[in-house]
């Protein structure tokens, strides 16, 4: 029960990582919000965590827009009762080069990825001051620290949530609020589903095969094994640890 008494923000926990870190955080002990702009999916993760006995409730909004996140943090805050962790996991990828990719690609991208982040932070940190302090984890990718083909707007956006971590842990650090970049190698989750298509030259299955041999440990990675390294930053284990990134991708950005 390594968050006990806690309460925790999920961006993005309808699916994938998110859900799977919502899921463990609860078997924990922390009471969870799980945020997400698909109403649906929110509710799904939320009952599948009640239905376990512990605490968790749906909050609909896109960490894109400062109104929607402002009332769905404040929110959260009030069904939990108090807020200590504020996981920023919500985001989307998007395929191209610079050469191909579209402007358009190249704001959603930022407005979700990285203001989304920025946003969310913002609405949580008076809330986070006021539990005494607490932990903020950003999700970024190891796109933020090696280029990778085809996934240019992306491995930027990711950038600067590397880069906002720094300046947020240094800005947050007399709150008592910590605040790390997490960096996941490649994990199969719906978000990854374009990329591997278009590796594997219209395969999935072939895409995962060409993706899976670019990592030293031989594989993907599951969304428990990125939740694990969540878990770790959020909880006291993780006391003296502020601005750092977090890599966690089977080896992949050590060659
Ligand atoms: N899957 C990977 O290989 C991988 C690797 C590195 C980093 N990441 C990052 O991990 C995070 C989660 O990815 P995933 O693979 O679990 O993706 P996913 O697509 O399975 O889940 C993302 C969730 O975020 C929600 N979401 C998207 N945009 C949103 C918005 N504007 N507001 C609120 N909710 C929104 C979606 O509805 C979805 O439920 C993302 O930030 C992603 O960039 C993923």
């Amino acid at each position: 029960m390594k968050l006990q008494g806690r309460a925790a923000l999920i961006t993005g926990a309808g699916s994938g990582i998110g859900r799977a870190t919502a899921e463990l955080f609860a078997s924990e002990g922390a009471g969870v919000a799980i945020l997400d702009r698909d109403a649906s999916a929110a509710g799904a993760t939320a009952s599948a965590i009640s239905a376990t006995g512990a605490e968790a409730h749906p909050v609909v909004a896109d960490v894109s827009s400062s109104e929607e996140i402002s009332h769905a943090v404040a929110s959260a805050t009030r069904l939990l009762g108090r807020l200590d962790i504020v996981y920023n996991n919500a985001g989307v990828g998007s395929t191209g080069s610079v050469v191909d990719a579209t402007e358009e690609d190249w704001d959603r991208c930022f407005a979700v990825n990285a203001k989304g982040t920025y946003l969310t932070s913002q609405a949580a940190i008076p809330h986070l001051e006021a539990a005494g302090g607490g932990s903020i984890i950003n999700q970024a990718s190891v796109a933020a620290l090696v280029g990778i083909q085809g996934f240019a707007a992306y491995c930027a956006a990711k950038g600067a949530v590397v880069s906002l971590t720094r300046a947020m842990a240094i800005d947050l650090a007399p709150m008592g609020i910590r605040v790390n970049a997490l960096c996941p190698g490649t994990v199969y989750t719906p978000l990854m589903e374009p990329l591997m298509r278009e590796r594997g030259g219209g395969s999935i299955e072939r895409g995962l095969e060409i993706t899976a041999a670019k990592y030293p440990i031989g594989r993907l990675g599951t969304p428990v094994e990125i939740a694990n390294a969540a878990l770790f930053l959020a909880s006291d284990a993780a006391s003296f640890v502020t601005g750092t990134v977090f890599t966690v991708d089977g080896g992949m950005t050590a060659q």
